[in-house]
């Protein structure tokens, strides 16, 4: 073997990480095993032993009839879902099924123009033509709140061929539009609502938290039991509930899109985190919210430092309270810096940053220990900061939506060439570009770029922020339709 082969760089560098002793106060929110179900206990040796396959008696996640079809019942029955499908490829797949269940190339499925980039996917997979909802912002944190029941009646009511509507509940920050009077609004129209609950596996098991997708009346939902419900990454659920979708075409849709070697250590996460859910959910999570509320009352006193709750939120929305925002704009700082510094200094690790908040997550296992640090951490940093802090400059706000030339699914298979972002505008893009995070599109693949985007992305270039979708992140050049 040559020399340089017996390094493993990516085991290497987590025991390091490990070593480090951090404060996660990040998804996944089982916090390395600290909230796991006791079941799990006898098997976090053995990783190894327990990676098998469809032998007798493991069943078979592509057509389940024994211990598989069991354990996704007991999750429907959790959940309240008429069906329920266990995921090995994240909420990603779920939504991409979804799609392709319900739309077919050229139809109309009305979505948030700040949907994950994974119903991107699911456009150009299904061929289906999107209608977007531009949400309103929640202005002193400069954050999308999600669309509401405005934007989703004038949508249906100019787009009443849409085979449906999808939304995203709760959005990254927590917060959570009114989704019973949507999913009415949905319902008078004849069409199902999809929810997107990528981060709300955990609503159903606390009452201070927002109501659950299925119980205010989705009809599909699909949740990231890995980022808030105590399973292993990439682990998620779909459920199913009415008549509006048929379980075969999802089973058919997922069974094309999902790999055909189903990891059986994240199936078993999935039945052990319905376990642990059903069994303490309750408990953990009371636990979760009395230290989310002694953090937001520590650091909404700490001077520089805003605390979004629900007071800055429009009327009907909601807010997740174990999510926390919080905005050092007071202090000079942008998100990224607050959150650079808390990683440096104090061995924070938060969820995310933008260029106004940091974004923490206080999860089922979280720990006292931690929300100590992050607290501490963010005093310490106030007092440095007080003295020599200059105002934030505010960043623009996104660009109005382009014109659209092309599906996104005519877009992704044209041919493309690259240009430089200085020379692309009025030409059609081919790509989708997302300033990261929140990760909302600037421009979807078909779109054209307008003066307006041009400027706002080299603001963003010039300002360094992440940007995801583009075959070169620096915005050198864009892919455009030849
Ligand atoms: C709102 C939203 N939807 C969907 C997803 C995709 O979820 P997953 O990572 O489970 O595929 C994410 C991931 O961050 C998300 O934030």
């Amino acid at each position: 073997m040559q020399d340089d082969q017996y390094e493993a760089p990516l085991y290497t560098s987590l025991l390091k990480y490990l070593k480090n002793g951090y404060a996660h106060l990040h998804l996944p929110a089982h916090r390395q095993g600290q909230a796991i179900s006791a079941l799990w206990k006898g098997l976090e040796q053995d990783l190894f032993k327990i990676d098998l396959t469809e032998l007798p008696g493991l069943d078979n996640l592509t057509s389940p009839s024994g211990s598989i079809a069991r354990a996704q019942s007991l999750a429907a029955r959790l959940y309240g879902a008429k069906r329920t499908f266990f995921l090995v490829n994240g909420t990603s797949v779920g939504l991409q099924a979804l799609l392709m269940a319900l739309c077919r190339p050229g139809e109309k499925i009305i979505i948030p123009r700040d949907s994950h980039r994974s119903v991107l996917a699911g456009l150009v997979l299904s061929g289906a033509d999107p209608v977007y909802l531009v949400s309103s912002v929640a202005e002193e944190f400069g954050i999308p709140e999600g669309p509401g029941e405005a934007q989703v009646s004038e949508a249906l009511d100019a787009c009443g061929e849409a085979k449906g509507v999808l939304t995203t509940y709760p959005n990254y920050y927590g917060i959570a539009a009114d989704l019973k009077k949507l999913a009415e609004i949905v319902h008078r129209a004849g069409r199902p609502l999809v929810a997107d609950e990528a981060h709300a596996a955990h609503f159903p098991f606390h009452p201070s938290l927002p109501e659950g997708g299925l119980s205010c009346g989705a009809d599909a939902s699909v949740m990231s039991m890995h980022k808030m419900g105590g399973s292993l990454t990439q682990s998620s659920l779909l459920h199913l509930q009415g008549e509006f979708f048929d379980p075969g075409d999802v089973a058919a849709a997922l069974a094309f899109l999902q790999t055909s070697s189903p990891s059986y250590p994240l199936l078993v996460s999935l039945d052990l985190a319905r376990h642990m859910l059903a069994e303490k959910g309750r408990v953990l999570l009371e636990g979760a919210v009395q230290k989310a509320v002694q953090v937001r009352e520590s650091a909404g006193k700490i001077p520089g430092l805003k605390v979004l709750d629900s007071r800055h939120l429009r009327k009907g929305y909601s807010l997740d309270p174990t999510r926390i925002t919080i905005s050092g704009a007071g202090l000079g700082l942008s998100g990224f810096q607050l959150s650079a510094m808390l990683y440096r200094k104090y061995g924070v690790n938060v969820e995310m940053a933008d260029f106004t908040n940091i974004v923490v997550v206080i999860g089922v296992g979280a720990t006292e220990e931690d929300c100590v640090r992050l607290v501490d951490g963010l005093k310490e940093i106030s007092l440095e900061r007080q003295p020599v802090a200059r105002p934030l400059c505010t960043p623009p706000g996104p660009p109005a939506l382009p014109p659209r030339q092309l599906t996104p699914r005519q877009a992704w298979f044209s041919g493309k060439r690259k240009v430089p972002l200085e020379h692309c505008s009025g030409l059609v893009c081919g790509e989708w570009v997302a300033v990261y995070p929140p990760g909302i599109p600037v421009v979807y693949p078909g779109e054209e770029f307008t003066p307006e985007i041009v400027e706002y992305l080299k603001w963003v270039k010039a300002s360094g922020a992440p940007v995801a979708g583009p075959a070169d992140p620096e915005l050198r050049t864009v892919r455009v339709i030849e």
